[in-house]
């Protein structure tokens, strides 16, 4: 097993928190983001986080990225305990912050700076993550220059570069249109093969979950826990319009319908108290 996240709990909080034994009591003034969550992923899988907007998959993406840590619970990589960021994990985000000033080949060298590895290394590393994801020719443009399909291929090559054992995506194709969005859904799987790296990516798009994941993660409306894990076991590439897709397609659109109609039950009683 390559990831472990074990009775993760992660609560914001503005002002108050009282913990009484296991339970955490909130007022107002903290949100709980996360409760409980418990999944394992196995080296090399693709495991998809699938929730409605709010219910924490940021949140525990950053947690395993290290970025922030849990209230209560732990993550294990490789059975030890994440404690911060490390090279061992890297997050591709919805925005590319890429920086305007360096050229494409210039940052993705970027995180190779400071690690020791030589400047001609760097820049044959970059280049390699450049013809993998697709950029050859653009190099020596600037950020500015590109698409925001173009973008997203710098910051995927980014991390690439580093070449963490595991791959961290939230939401990395949300402001992509439907049709491009397609395209990089089936150039992340080629990369996944040439690469293998465990890959958790988080989505709210039922479709491209199941055209990507071995693994689809349920959460459920907020405060967010793992409501279901559905093994996605058709071949690959696979047909968004076979009948086995579809079905799939039903049981994960059943599971998010009663999520959401809960949330809005959920807001109606907050307004009415
Ligand atoms: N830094 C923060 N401070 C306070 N509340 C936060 C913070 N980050 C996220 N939240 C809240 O936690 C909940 C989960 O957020 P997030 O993990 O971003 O959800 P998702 O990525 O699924 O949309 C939301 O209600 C959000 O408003
Ligand atoms: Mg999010």
């Amino acid at each position: 097993m390559k990831l472990e996240v074990v009775s993760l709990t992660k609560i914001y909080r503005h002002n108050i928190r009282n913990k009484i034994g296991n339970k955490h009591i909130c007022n107002d003034e903290c949100v709980i983001a996360v409760e409980n969550v418990n999944f394992r992923v196995e080296e090399g899988e693709f495991v998809c986080i699938l929730g409605p907007s709010g219910c924490g998959k940021t949140t525990i993406v950053r947690i395993i990225a290290g970025l922030d840590s849990p209230t209560s619970g732990e993550v294990l990589v490789d059975g030890v305990p994440v404690r911060g960021p490390g090279k061992d994990r890297c997050v591709v985000f919805q925005e590319f912050a890429l920086f305007p000033w360096r050229t494409v080949l210039k940052n993705i060298t970027f995180g190779l700076e400071n690690t020791g590895v030589p400047k001609d290394e760097r820049e044959r590393i970059a280049r390699k993550y450049i013809r993998l994801v697709g950029l050859e020719g653009f190099e020596n443009a600037y950020p500015h220059e590109l698409s925001g399909g173009m973008k997203q291929r710098v910051a995927i090559a980014r991390a690439l570069a580093i070449d963490p054992d595991i791959l961290l995506m939230d939401e990395p194709f949300g402001s992509l249109d439907a049709q491009t969005r397609n395209l990089f859904q089936e150039e992340l799987l080629r990369i996944w093969y040439e690469t293998s790296k465990t890959i958790i990516f988080v989505t709210h798009s039922v479709d491209e979950a199941i055209f990507l994941a071995d693994k689809i993660l349920i959460m459920t409306a907020r405060p967010g826990k793992i409501k279901k894990e559905i093994d996605v076991d058709l071949p690959r590439m696979r047909n968004r319009t076979s009948k086995e897709f579809n079905e799939i397609r039903s049981c994960v659109l059943d599971e998010l319908r009663q999520e959401a109609l809960k949330a809005m039950m959920m807001q109606h009683m907050k307004r009415l108290s």
